[in-house]
């Protein structure tokens, strides 16, 4: 068909026919040494095991920092001083199944403290850096966080908001300065305290490793619980998908603050061994494009939001550089443009292949590889042993080319284990029997192939985070000017999505620009610096129900000038 990109070659996975009727998940079970009676541990897999062999010596992180200087780290290194970090917390009281925060920029220490907390057997909870107090209290209350490891001057932002964390015992401060509280430990004492001979602690499958907040429609963020036993899949999908060999040097640009940057930003690339590039700072074309060249990047793993901003940097800047030894891209979080695919062809000679998945799911759910073709808007097809579908309110699967439900047959390896303390909403996710619904819509077309619609909630991809309008409406209203506030996700070119808020004002205050900036900056302080909204409108009222919920689907109707809908339910 015209516009579809044929496959170049056959990549890793060399028949997606034949692998999907004969895969069995348990023909993973080979790569990991816990089947041949070592510790079953993400971390043990992913550093421990290749520091006692010939990856010892091999680089494991090539860490760049915001000056672009980078320092190095191999296995054997990595695997000492996260036994020291796992030895330390230990001494310092935590306990398998510990909530333990990681507040950090992406610096080397995330990558030791990540791993050093899951070799105790506690569960890691990385916070994006651009998360502001609030969002960290919020997500520490709803966890009960014991201890949180972050930098000075993340700590210093935090302030205001210790006092409330009844129990947090413990701060360990990467680059401590100035007096400490009795509470605070710095990152160095805690790693000179550590035993670099401190042995993985054996874990069960269904204990978690790691707890994700991700947002919803309603309600604050939600703690997502991923068990040891993802592995499994996060393995074979960085083989199958992100098509990683021993040789390859390996770039994902998403923070670990985020699933993509923990699944395929750490463990999954680790597991087989690969040399792995992390840079710290913000998204800049050149700089962006000078990692790639520099450091030999082969595979690459990103965003539509990045590659879209690439692109309007220029065919010219592109061409600037040397980039032939970049041989696989792939793209995740929101809608890649059939435009972005074919500019990546024409500029680079490079597919760029499409991954669906979720925070819940832990790791790829429908992909594109190597040895398929592409129809470009396409998010491709379930890998193997994964069963996808497109279904109605009952769970019967729609005919080709019909909109529905994107569902999974639940059971793959790396589904979320639960939400942290919040049984009925893990059951929502399952409230079609047989299957496992993911909150967006898509149709297949009559050759399997998945394609993307939309959301069928009110979640909001911006940039590819995900945010919810409820954290971005309590946050406005804490604002003293804003009496009700309304938030939905307005398209836009580039970022997929912006947020757009409407507001009604308290008596007293008038709809200026300067309120509008000072509202913007409450959120972006208190928050996180990309949730606040973009657009702000001031309103006289919102439309609300009868029980005085707002009506987010008539305010985004009215602004995208759709039909408005069933609107029974309008309290006025
Ligand atoms: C939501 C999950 C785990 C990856 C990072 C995002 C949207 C994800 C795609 C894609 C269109 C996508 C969906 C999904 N999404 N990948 N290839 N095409 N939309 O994880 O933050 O949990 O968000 O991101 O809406 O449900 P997340």
């Amino acid at each position: 068909m015209e516009g579809y990109i044929p496959p170049t070659s056959a990549g890793n996975l060399q028949d997606y026919e034949v692998a999907s009727k004969e895969f069995t998940w348990a023909s993973v079970d080979k790569e990991f040494d816990w089947s041949k009676g070592s510790v079953y541990n993400v971390a043990y897999e992913a550093i421990d095991r290749h520091a006692l062999n010939w990856r010892k010596n091999k680089i494991a992180l090539y860490s760049i920092n915001a000056e672009r200087e980078v320092q190095k780290y191999t296995f054997g290194e990595l695997s000492r001083i996260s036994s020291r970090v796992a030895s330390g917390l230990t001494k310092l009281g935590a306990k398998k199944g510990d909530r333990i925060f990681v507040y950090l920029d992406r610096t080397s220490e995330l990558y030791m403290a990540m791993m050093g907390i899951v070799k105790m057997g506690g569960i890691a909870g990385p916070l994006f850096s651009a998360l502001g107090p609030e969002a960290v209290k919020d997500r520490a209350l709803d966890s009960g966080t014991n201890i949180i490891i972050t930098s000075q001057y993340l700590y210093e932002r935090l302030l205001p908001i210790l006092d409330d964390l009844a129990d947090l015992r413990k701060i360990v401060i990467v680059g401590a300065s100035g007096d400490m509280d009795e509470n605070c430990v710095s990152f160095d004492d805690l790693l000179e305290s550590g035993d670099p001979n401190f042995q993985a602690i054996n874990m069960a499958p269904t204990d978690p490793y790691i707890i994700h907040y991700t947002s919803g429609s309603t309600g604050k963020p939600k703690g997502v619980l991923l068990g040891h036993r993802a592995m499994v899949q996060q393995c074979i999908t960085s083989r199958w998908v992100l098509d990683l060999r021993e040789e390859d040097t390996y770039w994902c640009t998403a923070d670990p603050g985020w699933v993509t940057g923990t699944s395929y930003g750490i463990f999954g690339p680790w597991y087989l061994g690969t040399s792995i590039v992390s840079y710290e700072g913000r998204f800049d074309a050149r700089t962006w494009y000078d990692i790639l060249q520099r450091y030999g990047v082969t595979v690459w793993y990103t965003a539509p939001t990045a590659l879209r901003m690439l692109m309007r940097a220029g065919d010219d800047l592109v061409k600037e550089f040397d980039l032939e030894r970049v041989r696989h891209i792939c793209s995740v979080g929101e809608p890649l443009n059939a435009e972005v695919v074919r500019w990546a062809m024409r500029t680079m000679n490079r597919r760029i292949h499409d991954t669906w998945w979720q925070t819940e799911t832990g790791a790829h759910l429908i992909c594109n590889y190597p040895c398929m073709t592409i129809r470009p808007g396409s998010m491709g097809k379930p890998i193997p042993g994964v069963i996808a579908g497109v279904v109605d309110e009952e769970g019967n699967e729609v005919p080709p080319g019909t909109e529905g439900y994107l569902a999974l047959r639940p059971g793959w390896p790396s589904m979320m284990l639960g939400i942290y303390r919040n049984t009925p909403r893990f059951k929502e996710y399952f409230r079609i029997p047989g299957w496992y619904i993911a909150g967006d819509q898509a149709y297949r077309d009559e050759d399997g192939y998945f394609w993307f619609m939309g959301r069928a909630d009110d979640v909001i991809k911006t940039s590819g985070e995900r945010l919810g309008p409820f954290e971005v409406e309590s946050a406005l209203i804490e604002h003293s000017a804003v009496a009700e506030a309304g938030v939905i996700g307005k398209p836009d070119e580039l970022r997929g999505e912006i947020v757009k808020a409407f507001i009604t004002l308290r008596p007293g205050y008038k709809p200026t620009e300067e309120l509008k900036e000072d509202i913007t900056k409450f959120v972006k302080t208190r928050l996180a610096y990309y949730a606040y909204p973009r657009e702000i409108e001031f309103v006289e009222s919102l439309p609300k129900t009868r029980s005085g919920k707002i009506m987010r689907r008539v305010l985004k109707a009215k602004e995208l000038g759709q039909p408005l809908g069933d609107l029974s339910t309008l309290d006025d």
